[in-house]
């Protein structure tokens, strides 16, 4: 019997707070970290590796806002196949999650404590999203999945090469996320209005700059 909506209201509910909180999910088919192909070479020194480590806090931070604006989106979706398809989505999206706790605590940094609020904020906006039409929220998605690329690629630029396992994490949510914007594509997605991504612009700002300092 498929769960009702309260059902899976209280399941994500439940996942969300974890996921807020830092605690690592694994399921039978995760991924495990990738790691990069060079040898490590020398170490970054204290200052450098807490650099690192908040800028996997702030991919982590987008991770869970990615989480909220999923399910969000997954329960007001009208095509019950478009939910189906987030509620995949936010599970594969769950090894990014895992990687950057990893990479976060190889680094020596804790997860930000404004997490449950990107969550409650993202949850909110996804649902909205889906209120508008499937389309829209397709759009949404891609919208969201291009701006985490630029971002990442931006972070790419900053880790050095003697932390290939950061870059390599980096590297493969990069093209995770690629793929997760050309299914939203393929699927139907409307382009956003130009003020739509200008406001989602600003607001991932203001969670890397908050997720990056607490
Ligand atoms: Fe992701
Ligand atoms: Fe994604």
């Amino acid at each position: 019997m498929p769960p009702s909506f309260l059902e899976a209201v209280i399941t994500r509910f439940d996942r969300g707070l974890r996921t807020a909180a830092g605690v690592p999910q694994t399921e039978p088919d995760s991924r495990p970290p990738p790691r990069g192909q060079s040898p490590p070479g020398p170490r970054s020194g204290p200052g450098e590796a807490r650099h690192i480590g908040r800028l996997m806090r702030v991919n982590y931070a987008g991770e869970v806002a990615a989480q909220g604006l999923y399910h969000g989106q997954g329960l007001t979706a009208r095509d019950p196949q478009v939910a189906e398809r987030m509620a995949e989505a936010a599970q594969e999206e769950q090894d990014h999650l895992n990687w950057c706790l990893e990479r976060m605590a190889a680094h020596g940094v804790r997860p930000s404590v404004l997490n449950p609020l990107w969550l409650a904020g993202s949850v909110t906006l996804g649902a909205a999203a889906g209120l508008a039409g499937d389309r829209w929220s397709l759009g949404f998605v891609a919208e969201t999945e291009r701006q985490v690329m630029r971002h990442l690629q931006g972070h790419l630029a900053q880790v050095p090469d003697h932390e290939p396992e950061t870059r390599a994490v980096l590297e493969q949510m990069v093209l995770d996320e690629s793929q997760h914007a050309e299914w939203a594509e393929d699927g139907g997605a409307h382009p956003l209005p130009l003020t739509v991504r200008a406001a989602m612009g600003l607001n991932s700002k203001l969670l890397t700059k908050g997720s990056y300092w607490v």
